[in-house]
This record gives C-alpha cells, sequence and structure tokens, in this order.
C-alpha cells in the first residue's frame, strides 16, 4: 500500500491556494472528510464518527480509516446513470493533468460495448495511455447492469481482475480516479454491488447526483446507505446533466435543491456543476475540451476538494 501524507488544512497551506480558484456559486465551505474547517473544527465527518468528541474509536473503525486514508484516489460514482460521473471523473483528471498531478483513471465494469465509451472519453480526458485491459479489465456488450449481462454472457465478475489491474494502475500513477458503474446497489453478482467494489478498492467515494426534483431523497439514500456500509464518502457533486428546463416549477426545483442538501446531508457538497453545451457530446479528445473541462471543475467544485486532491497526490 502505498503511504499518503495526511491532509493538512485548507487555509494553512497557502501553495495550494495560490492553485484553487473559490467555487463560483453555492458551494458548501465544508472541507471533506479529515479536514478541519476554515475555523479549524473538525469535519462533519470526523465530528460524526465521534473521534473528536472522546468516544473511542473500535480497532475495526480505526484499521478501516487507516486503510482508506492512505490510499492516493477516489471513487465515483452516483444517484443513478446518466447523472453525469464520466464528465464529473474526465474533468477532475483533467483538472489533475492541468496541475501537473500524474493522474490515472480506471472504469472497472462497464456494459454496452465492446470497448467501454466511458474508459475511452477518460483517458483521453487524463491523456493516458494505459493498456485498455488495465482501464477497463471488465466489459461486457449488452447494455444491462453488470449482473445481468453477466449472466446472460455465462460469464461472472473476476474481481481478483479487477484488483489486480487496479493495483498495477495505482503503481504507475500517483493518483487514481475510478468510475463506478450506475449507482451505488447496482448488482454485481448475486449478493455484492458497487459497494462492495468500492471497498474491493479501498477508495473513498464521490456521489455525483442530478440537480432535478428528486435528487434530494436519491442523494439522502446514496449517501445514508453507503455511510451504513461503512464507506468512506467524500462529498457529494450536484451536476446539470440536461438543458435548464423550460418548465418554472422543474427550474424553481434546481435552484433550491442546492441549499436543501447543503442543509439535510451529513456531508459536504463539494460542487454544482451547470449544464455547458460544450462538454454535452462525449466522443471529443481534443486540447480545447479539455481545457474547457478543467475551466468547468474550476467552476463547479469546492476548493475543499480540489485542494484535498492536491494533498492527497502529493
Ligand atoms: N454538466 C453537463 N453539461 C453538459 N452535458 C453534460 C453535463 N453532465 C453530463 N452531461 C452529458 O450527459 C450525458 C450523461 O453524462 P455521463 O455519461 O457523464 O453520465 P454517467 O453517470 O457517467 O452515465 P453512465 O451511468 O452511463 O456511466 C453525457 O452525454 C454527458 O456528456
Ligand atoms: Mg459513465
Amino acid at each position: 500500500m502505498v503511504e499518503q501524507p495526511t491532509v493538512t488544512p485548507l487555509a494553512r497551506s497557502p501553495a495550494v491556494r495560490a492553485h484553487v480558484r473559490p467555487a463560483s456559486r453555492g458551494v458548501s465551505g465544508h472541507g471533506v472528510p479529515g479536514t478541519p474547517d476554515a475555523r479549524g473544527r473538525a469535519s462533519p465527518e470526523r465530528r460524526a464518527s465521534g473521534a473528536t468528541l472522546g468516544r473511542s474509536e473500535r480497532p475495526a473503525e480505526r484499521a478501516a480509516r487507516t486503510q482508506l486514508a492512505t490510499t492516493r484516489g477516489l471513487f465515483i460514482t452516483g444517484t443513478d446513470t446518466g447523472v453525469g460521473k464520466t464528465l464529473v471523473a474526465a474533468g477532475l483528471a483533467a483538472w489533475c493533468r492541468a496541475r501537473g498531478i500524474d493522474v490515472g483513471i480506471m472504469k472497472p465494469i462497464a456494459t454496452g460495448g465492446r470497448v467501454s465509451a466511458d474508459a475511452v472519453q477518460l483517458a483521453h480526458a487524463a491523456a493516458v495511455d494505459d493498456p485498455p485491459a488495465l482501464i477497463s479489465p471488465v466489459c461486457f456488450r449488452e447494455p444491462l447492469a453488470p449482473f445481468v449481462a453477466a449472466q446472460r454472457a455465462g460469464t461472472s465478475i473476476r474481481w481478483s481482475a479487477i484488483r489486480r489491474a487496479f493495483m498495477q494502475l495505482r503503481q504507475r500513477h500517483r493518483f487514481v480516479i475510478v468510475e463506478g458503474v450506475g449507482g451505488l446497489l447496482v448488482p454485481l453478482a448475486r449478493r455484492k454491488t458497487v459497494a462492495d467494489l468500492i471497498r474491493l478498492l479501498g477508495l473513498p467515494v464521490l456521489v455525483v447526483a442530478r440537480r432535478s426534483l428528486g435528487t434530494l431523497n436519491h442523494t439522502l439514500l446514496t449517501v445514508q446507505e453507503a455511510r451504513r456500509q461503512e464507506l468512506q464518502v467524500l462529498g457529494v457533486i450536484l451536476n446539470a446533466a440536461d438543458p435548464p428546463s423550460a418548465d418554472r416549477g422543474a427550474r424553481l426545483a434546481e435552484r433550491t435543491n442546492p441549499r436543501a442538501l447543503e442543509q439535510c446531508l451529513s456531508v459536504p457538497l463539494l460542487g454544482d456543476a451547470s449544464y455547458h453545451r460544450a462538454l454535452a457530446h462525449k466522443a471529443t479528445s481534443t486540447a480545447t475540451w479539455r481545457r474547457q473541462l478543467v475551466a468547468w471543475v474550476e467552476r463547479s467544485c469546492s476548493p475543499a476538494l480540489l485542494t484535498w486532491i492536491l494533498q492527497t497526490s502529493r
């Protein structure tokens, strides 16, 4: 396991502040888990864990936290399919590359083609040329949930192959961004879901959620389940994957959801990404597209998230 430096607070790191512009709007000032906020208070995650309240941590909890804290990378899941996991992962990968971070990407399980379109997009954004077998070790042709696609293909997911590929990517890069498939409880086998995949890779989780009506329920459910399964949730990024709605009620929900989530979530809101037409099409790989991704990430993501990535990947 590669060792990772302890995260230092944002406010004490001028070098980091110079790299990161504040998010343009609406994003919580919360730090990511383990990072004290601007007033030096423990993060919500640490407060929730009781680590600063004097409750003695159980050995299993401590072991899990230590193991997670030594992992350089993050796992991007979503509240659903099509919410923008690939775009957010691509944006963060392009941002890492622009900041000189040696970033790797992975789409461990994909469906819907012989080659994963997501993996190709992520590789373009990160400008990596790792072998496809490492980036996308499991890919099923039919556009179904992986468990169903595997059954219909008469096979099952080889967990050891995924873990081996991930370990190799970890050795090749300072920081690895992994995109999940669908949402947290998408079945991968009869009794395994994406949550088990996250545990296998030992990564902290970022949840991408829609901005639109219905997102409060989906996001709270996802975060609650992730925490119930003792995954480390960094926070949530809201993303508008569709153009603004013509419906007044729908627009009102999109406007009010970020604030409502900030109030109701037990983890930080780490981004509020607007719809950006130029990013709406998958098949781009140009330098202009990468620059647009970087600008979009800097506009949309909380400085706490970008700082955490900078510090974690040092
Ligand atoms: N903020 C945005 N602005 C413009 N287009 C977006 C935005 N977010 C997502 N999209 C577009 O919406 C579509 C779905 O996004 P994306 O592929 O990232 O979702 P996903 O969660 O990765 O889906 P899947 O579950 O299929 O992997 C893509 O065509 C993407 O380019
Ligand atoms: Mg995707």
